[in-house]
């Protein structure tokens, strides 16, 4: 059977381009009712590890056949991805773009071949609205909004009367870069007291968060008032910068986070980051259903966004579960 033979020779393609981070999943059913390509971004923090292994998870209770591939944070690599995913003749692209832009070419390809594309976790810029069917992802504006409504209420709270803020973001031209920092300067937009220092990109990465940290307490020491991190990993990354510059983090500093993975959670419990917004990576389960409808021929929604909360020193953060991330 045609589609057999694909698996066969998916598992050896796979294999013979290791070095990109593929992938070929041992259990993936001998001839499963849809074989899912799934171009990932890369392992740059403990979020997009946990929503390759729910993705892998959510696969297997579908019985999808998952082909998966790391792009190691490389836009190129995501594109020879799709291309494979086209030829593999899959029956639905899926893919979370590193950037926004770029992409037309690839999707165009993807379209004329007859394959639905799913974006997950973030979107694409085009003019074509017709090279994917749907979305599945955070709503990253409202997240950034959740962020400064919460400095907001802080600074009410304390009683604070100047604010000096500053922003490390996630990479540039990335869809939660965009609308979280949007969503963030709106929600304090009109507030007199907030003042944007300064604004940097950390990238995503632990390590660039605590280069940016550095550089930041190197310009404007005591007067940083608040940090606004994009991610965890980030804020992970530049809370011993603050350490080792003699500040404490969440009482000499306000600290605010995205995600809400374990280890940031442990943080906040301890009370060295004071907010952080959730952002879930389990989005496997949707992805997984709204690809079987695709493959059936079924209309899914255009976008959808999960429940999202906030997670703060307003509340008793010893009644937060494990996050499972
Ligand atoms: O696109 C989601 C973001 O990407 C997460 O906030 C971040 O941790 C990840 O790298």
């Amino acid at each position: 059977m045609l589609r057999k033979k694909i698996l066969a020779l998916l598992s050896i393609a796979m294999l013979a381009v290791g070095t990109a981070g593929c992938k070929s999943d041992a259990s993936e059913p001998a001839d499963p009712e849809l074989l899912l390509g799934f171009s990932q971004i890369g392992t740059e923090s403990a979020w997009r590890i946990g929503n390759t292994l729910d993705i892998e998870q959510q696969a297997e209770n579908y019985g999808v056949g998952l082909m998966l591939e790391n792009a190691n944070q490389k836009q190129e690599n995501q594109i020879d991805a799709i291309r494979r995913f086209i030829a593999y003749k899959v029956d639905v692209i899926a893919f979370s773009p590193i950037v926004e832009d770029g992409w037309d070419n690839v999707l165009s390809e993807a379209k004329e071949a007859g394959i639905p594309v799913i974006l997950v976790d973030r979107d694409i810029n085009t003019e074509k609205s017709d090279l994917t069917t749907c979305l599945i992802g955070a709503d990253f504006y409202k997240e950034g909004v959740m962020a400064g409504e919460y400095l907001v209420r802080k600074a009410d709270s304390l009683g604070l009367d100047h604010i000096n803020i500053v922003e490390i973001t996630g990479t540039e031209n990335s869809t939660p870069m965009m609308q979280r920092q949007a969503g963030f300067l709106d929600a304090i937009k009109g507030d007199e007291r907030m003042t944007v220092l300064e604004s940097i990109d950390g990238d995503f990465l632990k390590s660039r968060g605590a280069e940016c940290m550095r550089h930041l307490l190197d310009t404007y020491g005591d007067e940083i008032d608040v940090v606004f991190s994009h991610n965890d990993e980030m804020t992970i990354g530049a809370l011993p910068e603050i350490e080792e510059a003699g500040y404490t983090p969440g009482s000499d500093m306000i600290i605010i986070s995205i995600d809400g993975g374990q280890e940031a959670i442990n943080v906040l419990k301890d009370g060295k980051i004071n907010c952080v917004v959730e952002c879930t990576p389990k989005l496997g389960k949707a992805l997984m259903e709204t690809a079987l409808k695709l493959k059936n021929g079924e209309e899914v929604d255009r976008v959808i966004h999960p429940e999202e909360q906030v997670f703060s020193d307003e509340q008793d953060t010893s009644l937060i579960g494990p996050r499972g991330y």
